[in-house]
């Protein structure tokens, strides 16, 4: 087992010894645009070690009532909309990992369309990235937010994808699928989510597979860690089992 330690120190203190906010950055983007894959390898890039990825499909309030669970089993429950998520547990939630606490996040479950009973437990990092289809709607979140991603990826790439994911990770057919990308998903996208491109620093075309892209926006978030004194990956001591590796 390796163990990372930094020096005795809390991920959210500098090198001098200051707590230090982490950077937060914001990813939005339609349905299967890759805002996921566009986390990870942003994540594997940076040069600090304490990342956490928070995601708004955490913050579904799920269905509960019986004509709910009616809605959601005909593909007839609006996903999309902003109802359908936790507004305020995201909120009160970022604000606690951008003050270095811990919180127990609610694990989704998209094949019963609701909160599993157990939590996930994150605690506080150098770099927060919280991405989903509605993470540039609220104004307190963006208010959180210190750079904003945009993922923009064609609208039939994404069609395709969805159709795949959502038949073989989330237990749906072809026919529920389509009836609800057409009644709810492609409007809200329109609604929603191409408006909110207006509020991001930067946006990305075709996602994941930008490189240039993705190279030029960890360039600028290793600058701001730099800055915010943070240490680096090539700094930690590394420990195994109590004795430091070879
Ligand atoms: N959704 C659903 N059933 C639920 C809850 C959500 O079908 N019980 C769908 C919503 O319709 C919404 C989508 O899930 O459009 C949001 O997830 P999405 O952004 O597509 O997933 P990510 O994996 O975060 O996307 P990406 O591929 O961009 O990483």
């Amino acid at each position: 087992k390796r163990t990372i330690y930094t020096a005795g120190r809390p991920p959210w203190y500098n090198t001098a010894g200051q707590q230090v906010e982490p950077f937060v950055i914001g990813i939005c983007g339609g349905t299967a645009s890759g805002k996921t894959t566009v986390a990870r390898l942003i994540i594997e890039e940076l040069d600090v070690p304490w990342v956490t990825l928070l995601s708004l499909d955490s913050f579904y309030k799920g269905v509960r009532s019986d004509k709910e669970k009616e809605l959601s089993a005909t593909n007839e429950y609006n996903f999309d909309h902003p109802d359908a998520f936790d507004f305020d547990l995201l909120i009160s939630t970022l604000q606690r990992l951008k003050e270095g606490k811990k919180v127990d996040v609610p694990i989704y479950n998209f094949v019963t369309h609701s909160r599993e009973s157990r939590t996930k437990t994150m605690y506080g990092a150098n770099v927060v990235i919280f991405e989903g289809i509605l993470s540039f709607h609220h104004s307190e979140v963006l208010k959180m937010l210190d750079m904003k991603v945009f993922v923009d990826t064609d609208a039939d790439v994404r069609l395709a994808r969805r159709l795949k994911r959502d038949i073989i990770q989330r237990g749906r057919d072809l026919e529920g699928v389509l009836k609800q990308y057409l009644k709810y998903v492609k409007p809200a996208f329109s609604h929603y989510i191409a408006p909110s491109m207006a509020h991001a620093d930067i946006i990305v075309p075709r996602g994941g597979e930008n490189t240039v892209a993705i190279q030029l926006i960890v360039q600028h978030i290793n600058l701001q860690l730099q800055q915010r004194g943070f240490a680096l990956r090539e700094s930690l001591v590394i420990l195994n089992k109590g004795q430091p590796l070879p």
